[in-house]
């Protein structure tokens, strides 16, 4: 008789074989800076902060104290405007930030995001212009040129990686052009290629301020219902436009199309685990309602299992905790 369980009788068998493993270098930690004084809590996501510098510096040290090799981060502004004009202004909280971290974490790699819906006054990923309906719509091509300066000035402050998520046509391409004339050819670009309107983004939004004030994101971001064809075509453009990453966000409730776009592309698959996710989890939990450790270690080793090669997680200080534990 077969009798699979004679390979799981000790934990020492069930190690030896297993196929998914979870280290702290795989996971890239998300972290927010903010010009005012101080940290602050986040209602919609207990554990996280909103940093001061000081207060992020001093969450990078825990970080790559616990072996956790990449962080991304994401600015508040104290000023924004139509245009998102703090996001690529070369004194910006996040080209302050990344300038003082590398300066301290020389070998810690530090991505930025290169959006503008944290920076604009309306909460959009680009500039508005009226749909001619009486409405307002995101000016794709007015975005371009704005994300990759962006790109640039992170770069310029240091950035190892530039992760454009604002989901306008043709921004890899755009950016990647833009690092290459400005010198930066060794700086790859993480490409949020196959990213959802979602409503997993909710307590990132109040985190960041950065709720439209008018309309929605489904003009830009995917359909859930698209299914597994738009989600190829719209890697396969970043491949085209010289992505270097491809990112699935969010990644909970996108396990397939995760699996579906590894098996597609050579390049490593990032899985960006979301504030909603983190949300749910970390309140159920909060509330004693099921076991922390073993659900989130459990949920990240879903990520790898669909085949994300790195993992985007609020939880990554926690896991790399737990980790070092079992050790
Ligand atoms: C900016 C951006 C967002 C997230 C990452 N980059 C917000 C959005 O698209 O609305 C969401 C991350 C999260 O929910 O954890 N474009
Ligand atoms: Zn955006």
């Amino acid at each position: 008789m077969q009798r699979p369980r004679r390979l799981r009788r000790t934990p020492a068998l069930r190690a030896l074989t297993r196929e998914i493993r979870l280290s702290a270098e795989q996971f890239i930690l998300p972290l927010f800076i903010h010009e005012g004084v101080g940290d602050q809590e986040i209602r919609t996501m207990p554990g996280v902060l909103r940093h001061d510098l000081p207060g992020l510096l001093a969450r990078v040290q825990e970080a790559h104290d616990l072996g956790i090799g990449s962080i991304i981060l994401f600015g508040i502004p104290d000023h924004k405007d139509p245009h998102g004009s703090e996001a690529y202004a070369g004194g910006g909280i996040v080209q302050k930030a990344i300038t003082e971290i590398k300066a301290r974490f020389p070998t810690l790699t530090v991505i930025a995001d290169t959006c503008l819906c944290e920076y604009t006054d309306h909460g959009h990923c680009g500039p508005l212009i009226p749909d001619g309906a009486g409405g307002w719509t995101v000016d794709n091509d007015a975005a371009l040129p704005l994300l990759a300066q962006t790109a640039v000035s992170q770069a310029r402050a240091g950035a190892d990686i530039v992760a454009p998520s604002a989901m306008m046509d043709g921004q890899v391409g755009a950016i990647r052009a833009a690092l290459d004339a400005a010198g930066f050819s060794d700086v790859p670009v993480m490409a949020y290629a196959v990213k959802y309107a979602s409503g997993y983004y909710g307590p990132f939004r109040e985190a960041a301020g950065s709720t439209p004030s008018v309309g929605d994101r489904a003009s830009y971001q995917m359909d859930p219902a698209g299914g597994y064809r738009e989600a190829l075509r719209e890697a396969r453009l970043d491949v085209a436009e010289g992505a270097d990453y491809l990112m699935v966000k969010p990644a909970l409730a996108y396990l397939d199309v995760m699996r579906v776009v590894k098996d597609e592309f050579e390049l490593p698959m990032v899985a960006y685990n979301v504030s909603g996710e983190y949300a749910m989890l970390k309140t159920a939990a909060l509330a004693g309602m099921l076991d922390e450790k073993r659900t989130v270690l459990e949920t990240l080793i879903a990520f790898r299992r669909a085949g994300a090669d790195a993992i985007m997680t609020y939880h990554a200080l926690d896991a790399a905790r737990w980790l070092r534990e079992d050790a």
